[in-house]
């Protein structure tokens, strides 16, 4: 039971409980005051569940005359229905206009359903609701027409986002709302462009959620009267133009997000100063330009640098070292450039992410880094870094995720010998550097022992195939293709019981095709054994525009191709069932192709070209 009401709203007798008695003042309340909520308001409710197809069972718990006690509803002490609350109910069907009822309802979440159809616009417009909350359902239509609300619109927070509506967002939608604080319509269809007057209408507006819809035009320099806006996002839609100067007027703001649209401009130094509270500024996927002005170091509270995929460039202002509270740095895909050595990282404690990739840098990687003891993540893929890792590298025990693919770094048994310091490590992605060296077999290598992705292709290493790789007992994915490993492919290989995508292409290895090969768990089970839900710590590149986000969104691959690889093809290899991909083109195999082969269902690629082969 959730409440039990001592005074009756029909007659509006407050009844005094004194503490002796009490049963008796019970029995009395709960005879006289049996419905405290309204008829009108029970069967409203009823009403809304008959219109759904689904209720999840609601009906059941909704028994007895007193809707107050229903599972989700909740009155006043007068027993007046003010809030509503069904999310995660797995409900079905159309929302009832009947909730419109509920003269005093204040608070409504529907959110994490199924409904579909419209939304009673009357439910937005509502004179009583001052939170409504539908967000992850399939509700479609338009907002266009509020009706006119003869007291006033009392919404505060509406949250219409993840559904399916449609329409020109218009701010005559918006033009009553005084008292609107919170709007989250995010992933929708909605078109048009972003309400400029939503400020001058309600002073307290302070979030504004648009992501993931079809707005286009500019950033309403409209917006730079909302100077309670904390919240501004509108990442993944069709904006062009440039960031209004009036935009950094809005001084309480502390997350700006415009990822992800067609924006162009400069970083305005002397206006970006003037955002002193932002600790979000999500400026990527853009077509900005021009250098990050050294005025960044003034936002103290800067916890996330987002200006990926844009053309700025320059070097890294040494002012950025002042923005000590920074988690977050992702500048890939940029044309930035010089030396790393300007920024003091060791001011940064709680960095977790560094992601530099594709851009111009050169250099050394500064020492400062390495006292980075929260990092995570670290990509300085395609620069231009030299030199050999340092020591230092083996403090950051909280690595997970290291790419240095791409650049003229030197040395790999010294960076292998540092890194297996890091026990952290999950991903790690070498190659192409270290050109011509010789791949070490080094027994001491022995401390990578989480390791699920290692990458060390195109080096053109010599060597074999080296023995602690064996000890990766937890390697998912393996790439050694590009190098020049010779001697024959290790027996070994089918005790790295994870391992499901293994690509030793364009090498010198020779010897036969290995049984132990045609016995690797987890190309011989097509049951995925070992689920693996993990994500990447950051999402890996494959060619400019194509990524993953987990491991196991690999395909399980074999590819042996171009290599000297001699015998015939054992016939085993049809127990190779989860195989999404078999190469072993461009060897010297010879004789049959085995039949067995056909028992490859689930291949999508077969190739056994450029060998010496005979048909069945
Ligand atoms: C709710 O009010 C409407 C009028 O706005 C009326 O037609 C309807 O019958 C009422 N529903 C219930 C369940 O009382
Ligand atoms: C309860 O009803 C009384 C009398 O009608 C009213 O004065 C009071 O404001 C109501 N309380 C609430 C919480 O609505
Ligand atoms: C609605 O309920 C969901 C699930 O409990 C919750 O996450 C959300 O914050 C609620 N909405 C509002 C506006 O409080
Ligand atoms: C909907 O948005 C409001 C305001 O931003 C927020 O309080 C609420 O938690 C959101 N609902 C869900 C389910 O996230
Ligand atoms: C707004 O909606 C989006 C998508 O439904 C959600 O991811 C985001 O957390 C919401 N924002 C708030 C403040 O609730
Ligand atoms: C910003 O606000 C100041 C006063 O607070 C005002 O003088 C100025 O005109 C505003 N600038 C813009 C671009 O709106
Ligand atoms: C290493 O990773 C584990 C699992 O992700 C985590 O719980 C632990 O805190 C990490 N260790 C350090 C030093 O960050
Ligand atoms: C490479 O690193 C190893 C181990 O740290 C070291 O002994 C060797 O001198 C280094 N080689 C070069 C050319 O610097
Ligand atoms: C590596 O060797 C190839 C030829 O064997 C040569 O063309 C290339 O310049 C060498 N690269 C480096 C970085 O030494
Ligand atoms: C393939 O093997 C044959 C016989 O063993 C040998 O004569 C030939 O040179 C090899 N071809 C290549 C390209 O290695
Ligand atoms: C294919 O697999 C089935 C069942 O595992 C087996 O009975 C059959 O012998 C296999 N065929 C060949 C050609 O290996
Ligand atoms: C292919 O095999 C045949 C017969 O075994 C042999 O005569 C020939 O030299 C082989 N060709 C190559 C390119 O290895």
């Amino acid at each position: 039971m959730k409440s039990i009401h001592f005074s009756c709203k029909k007659h509006g007798i407050r009844r005094r409980i004194p503490s002796i008695g009490l049963a008796l003042v019970l029995l009395i309340s709960l005879a006289s005051c049996a419905s405290s909520c309204t008829e009108l308001e029970r069967t409203s409710l009823l009403q809304f569940l008959t219109e759904l197809s689904q209720n999840a069972d609601l009906i059941k718990f909704w028994q007895g005359t007193d809707c107050c006690k229903w599972e989700g509803i909740g009155c006043d002490k007068n027993g007046t229905v003010t809030t509503v609350s069904l999310p995660y109910k797995g409900l079905e069907g159309r929302i009832s206009q009947s909730l419109g009822n509920l003269t005093d309802l204040q608070h409504l979440n529907l959110s994490h359903n199924s409904l579909s159809g419209g939304l009673p616009l009357g439910l937005v417009s509502s004179s009583s609701i001052i939170v409504l909350d539908i967000s992850f359902n399939q509700l479609s239509g338009d907002l266009h027409e509020l009706p006119s609300s003869t007291h006033g619109y009392s919404l505060q927070v509406l949250n219409i986002s993840s559904n399916l509506f449609t329409g020109h967002f218009t701010s005559t939608t918006w033009k009553g709302m005084q008292n609107l604080i919170a709007l989250n319509a995010s992933n929708n269809s909605f078109t048009g462009q972003i309400p400029s007057h939503l400020c001058n209408i309600s002073p307290s507006f302070s979030v504004l959620e648009l992501c993931y819809n079809k707005l286009s035009g500019g950033i309403p320099p409209g917006l730079g009267n909302c100077s309670n806006l904390r919240i501004l996002k509108a990442g993944h839609n069709n904006l062009s133009g440039i960031l209004p100067k009036e935009l950094f007027n809005v001084t309480l703001l502390e997350h700006l997000s415009f990822s992800s649209n067609g924006l162009q401009g400069t970083l305005d130094g002397t206006h970006i100063i003037k955002l002193s509270n932002m600790a979000i500024l999500d400026l990527g996927e853009n077509k900005f330009s021009g250098m990050i002005p050294d005025s960044i170091g003034q936002l103290k509270r800067l916890q996330e640098l987002h200006l990926n995929y844009n053309s700025m460039s320059g070097e890294l202002p040494s002012t950025l070292s002042n923005c000590k509270n920074l988690i977050t740095i992702d500048l890939k895909s940029n044309i930035f450039s010089g030396e790393l050595n300007k920024v003091n990282f060791s001011n940064f404690p709680n960095l977790k992410t560094l992601d530099i990739m594709r851009n111009n840098f050169s250099g050394t990687i500064p020492e400062s880094i390495y006292s980075c003891r929260n990092l995570i993540a670290l990509r300085l893929s395609s620069n231009k870094f030299h030199g050999q890792l340092s020591e230092g590298l083996g403090n950051l025990k909280s690595l997970s995720f290291l790419s240095l693919a791409n650049n003229c770094f030197s040395n790999i048994t010294n960076a292998l010998q540092i890194l297996q310091r890091s026990k952290n490590l999950t991903t790690l992605i070498l190659g192409p550097n270290f050109m011509n060296e010789t791949m070490p077999d080094d027994t001491t290598i022995n401390g990578l022992d989480n390791l699920q992705v290692l990458a060390i292709p195109d080096c053109l290493l010599s060597g074999k195939m080296p023995f602690w790789i064996s000890e990766l007992e937890n390697l998912e994915i393996l790439f050694l293709q590009g190098n020049r490993l010779s001697g024959p492919i290790p027996t070994w290989i089918n005790t790295l019981g994870f391992l499901f995508y293994l690509d030793i292409s364009n090498n010198s290895l020779t010897g036969e095709i290995p049984r132990a090969l045609m016995t690797m768990p987890m190309l011989t089970s097509e049951t995925a054994a070992h689920y693996d839900p993990r994500i990447f710590d950051l999402p890996v590149y494959e060619g400019p525009s194509f990524q993953y986000r987990k491991p196991i969104a690999f395909p399980k691959v074999l590819n042996l191709s171009s290599n000297k690889v001699t015998g015939v093809i054992p016939p085993e290899i049809g127990q190779l069932k989860a195989l999404i991909s078999l190469d072993i083109s461009c060897n010297n195999l010879t004789g049959p192709v085995p039949p067995s082969i056909g028992n490859l269902t689930n291949l999508e690629v077969l190739d056994l070209s450029n060998n010496n082969l005979t048909e069945f």
